[in-house]
C-alpha cells in the first residue's frame, strides 16, 4: 500500500462551506463553517452531491418538534473517503460511498436480526444532532453546529460515523448514486425487504414520488405481473408507467372503488403508501386483498396525526407493516441496489429532475414546494 491512512491526530481541522438552518423557517444560509478531523470510528469525506429531500425542507420549517438549530442540514449524500479516524477498519481512503441516515454496526441486537433494520447503536445520540461521543465537528467562531441526521451532507466534506457510510462501486456515477441514501431504497425496500412482493402479484403503490416511484421499481423487479400507480400529477404517474407500472390513475376518494374493479372485488395482494398523508394510508390498507392483502405505510404523517383503520379489515385478513428506509440494512443492502442501477436494472436518470449548486439549496426547496420534478441534486464537487 502506497497510500498513508490519515488518523484524527494528523487531520487538522479545515473550513467547508455548507447550508446552516439557523432560524426554523427563514431560507438556509450558505457560509464557511469548520469542520474538525474524524475521531475514533470516524471517516472524513469529501462531498459530491446530495439530493434535496422532504425531509430537510420540513426540519427548516420548523413544524418537526424534534427539530434543532443551527445545523447543516442535508442526508442524501455521496462522496469520496478522505480521511479515517482511528480504529476505522472497512474502508479506505479513496472509497466512494453514500451516506445512510440509518446506519448498521452489525454487533447490536436489531443488526443481528433479519426482521429489523433498525440499528440502536448510536440512536440516541444522532437524534439530539451529536456524534456518537456527544460531540460536534461542525462549528463557527468556536460554536458548535449540530449534525441533521448523522449525515449534514449539504456541504463540501462531513464528519461520519463508519457505521453510516455504504461502499459503493467507484464506477457508479455519485449524483446518481446519492438516491439511494433515502427515498428511492425506502421504495424498493418496501417492495423487496418489508412486504417480499411475490411473483406474479397484484401490486398498487399510492404516491409517485421518490419513494412510491422506488417501490413500483422493487414491485417489478419481484416480479409483480400488474403494478397500479395511483398519485395527483399526471407526470409523476408518467414517470410510474416508465418503472413498471401497468395501470395508473389519478387519486381520489373513489380509488378504493377502482382498486376493487381490477381486482374482481377482491383488493390487491400488496400496497404501498408513499404519500405521509393519513387519509391515503386508511385507503392503502383498505385496498390490500382481504385473506391476506398486505399494506406497507411508508409515509411519514404529521405529529399526531392517526391512522383511521376498521378493525373487520384486519380481521378478515388484511395486514399493516410499517417500514424505516424499506427495512433496508444500508452498508449491505444499498450497495447491492446501486449495483442493480449500474446491471441497468433500474433507470435512475429518470428521478434527477434538477442539478443546482450549493448556492442555490433554497431553491432546491422551492422547487419541491412546487412539485416541479422528483429529485433536485445539489452538485458539490
Ligand atoms: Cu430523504
Ligand atoms: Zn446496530
Amino acid at each position: 500500500m502506497t497510500r498513508r491512512a490519515p488518523h484524527a491526530g494528523n487531520v487538522a481541522a479545515m473550513k467547508i462551506r455548507a447550508a446552516v438552518l439557523e432560524e426554523f423557517g427563514a431560507p438556509l444560509v450558505v457560509q464557511e463553517v469548520d469542520l474538525a478531523g474524524p475521531r475514533a470510528g470516524e471517516v472524513l469525506v469529501r462531498l459530491h452531491a446530495c439530493g434535496v429531500c422532504h425531509t430537510d425542507m420540513y426540519t427548516a420549517s420548523g413544524v418537526d418538534p424534534s427539530g434543532y438549530a443551527p445545523t447543516v442540514l442535508g442526508h442524501e449524500g455521496a462522496g469520496v473517503v478522505e480521511a479515517l479516524g482511528e480504529g476505522v477498519t472497512s474502508l479506505a481512503v479513496g472509497d466512494h460511498v453514500v451516506t445512510l441516515f440509518s446506519p448498521q454496526c452489525r454487533e447490536c441486537v436489531h443488526c443481528l436480526s433479519d426482521k429489523t433494520n433498525i440499528c440502536l447503536k448510536i440512536r440516541e445520540q444522532q437524534g439530539r444532532g451529536y456524534l456518537p461521543d456527544g460531540t460536534t465537528r461542525l462549528s463557527k467562531d468556536g460554536e458548535p453546529i449540530r449534525h441533521f441526521m448523522g449525515t449534514s451532507t449539504f456541504a463540501e466534506a462531513t464528519v461520519m460515523p463508519e457505521i453510516a457510510l455504504a461502499k459503493i462501486d467507484p464506477e457508479a456515477p455519485l449524483d446518481r448514486a446519492c438516491l439511494f441514501a433515502c427515498g428511492l431504497s425506502t421504495g424498493l425496500g418496501a417492495a423487496m425487504n418489508t412486504a417480499k412482493v411475490e411473483e406474479g402479484s397484484f401490486v398498487v403503490v399510492f404516491g409517485a414520488g421518490m419513494v412510491g416511484l422506488g417501490a413500483v421499481a422493487g414491485a417489478r423487479l419481484m416480479g409483480a405481473e400488474r403494478i397500479v400507480c395511483v398519485d395527483l400529477s399526471e407526470d409523476r404517474l408518467a414517470l410510474a408507467t416508465g418503472q413498471g407500472a401497468t395501470d395508473t390513475f389519478v387519486g381520489g376518494p373513489d380509488a378504493v372503488e377502482r382498486v376493487l374493479e381490477l381486482t374482481d372485488g377482491f383488493g390487491a395482494d400488496y400496497t404501498f403508501e408513499a404519500t405521509g398523508n393519513v387519509k391515503v394510508m386508511a385507503q392503502a390498507v383498505e385496498a390490500a386483498r382481504m385473506g391476506w392483502g398486505l399494506c406497507t405505510v411508508t409515509g411519514v404523517a404529521g405529529k399526531g396525526e392517526t391512522l383511521d383503520v376498521i378493525p373487520r379489515w384486519l380481521i378478515t385478513g388484511r395486514r399493516i407493516a410499517g417500514s424505516s428506509f424499506g427495512g433496508v440494512k444500508g452498508r449491505d443492502q444499498v450497495p447491492r441496489f446501486v449495483q442493480r442501477y449500474m446491471d441497468g436494472d433500474i433507470d435512475v436518470d429518470a428521478f434527477l429532475s434538477h442539478r443546482i449548486s450549493l448556492d442555490e439549496v433554497n431553491k432546491g426547496f422551492e422547487l419541491m414546494h412546487d412539485q416541479d420534478g422528483i429529485r433536485s441534486v445539489i452538485e458539490l464537487s
